[in-house]
């Protein structure tokens, strides 16, 4: 499996979170190509055929951002808008991104308790629904998305075990479709707490 990640964090550099988890895929191995999009294009002017390429010679495309405005990060909004084209992503001859993967990693500086999906808060996958659709149209694999709360003021151990999760499951065949992937995880999830109850 080929691996395409882009990175969308304005300011990389000057980024814990993100630049930390970017340097641990890119270490892995797994990852083919891994990009700071924003050292990319600075000036936001995005080389479409150079882009639509890259989609095309990769099989799961891995989008990194900040959660910024419970939205995304505005260089990711200038891509998926010039770049997923009329009759490329979608369209009666649009299916040239079909059958490959999505996966979508954030951070998100909220806390968990208050991403409950209540009063002023939604979850990260109701925050993330945009990208859901956005595969569907494009008849992708919407894998679960990989996320943490928090994001600001956890610990560095915190931010590098995260990134170590992110590391395990990148190339998982089984996060290409969710359900299953979900299914699997919560059976593998049973079967510890049947072990651990010595059953
Ligand atoms: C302009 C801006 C808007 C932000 N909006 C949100 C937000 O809507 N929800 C949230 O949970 N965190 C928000 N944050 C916090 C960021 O998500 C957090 O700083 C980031 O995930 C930390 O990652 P980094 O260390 O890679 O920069 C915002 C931060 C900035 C700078």
């Amino acid at each position: 499996m080929k691996i395409l990640h882009l990175v969308f964090h304005p300011d990389l550099n000057a980024s814990r979170v993100n630049n930390t988890w970017k340097k641990q895929l890119e270490q892995s191995g797994k990852v083919a190509t891994s990009r700071d999009m924003y050292l990319e294009y600075p000036d936001f002017k995005i080389d479409i055929e150079k882009e639509q390429a890259l989609l095309l010679s990769h099989d799961r495309i891995v989008i990194q951002f900040p959660i910024y405005w419970w939205s995304m990060t505005p260089l990711l909004k200038k891509w998926l808008d010039d770049v997923l084209q009329y009759q490329f992503a979608y369209g009666s001859k649009g299916d040239k991104l079909k059958g490959k993967d999505l996966q979508i990693i954030c951070s998100a500086g909220g806390q968990a308790k208050n991403y409950n999906g209540f009063h002023m808060f939604a979850t990260v996958p109701e925050v993330l629904k945009p990208f859901q659709l956005t595969a569907n149209l494009a008849k992708m694999n919407y894998s679960q998305p990989l996320y943490m709360f928090n994001a600001d003021a956890c610990g560095e151990d915190e931010v590098v075990k995260y990134g170590q999760k992110w590391v395990e499951v990148i190339d998982d065949p089984r996060r290409a479709d969710g359900l299953e992937y979900a299914n699997a995880k919560i059976h593998e999830e049973l079967i510890d707490v049947y072990a651990q109850l010595g059953l």
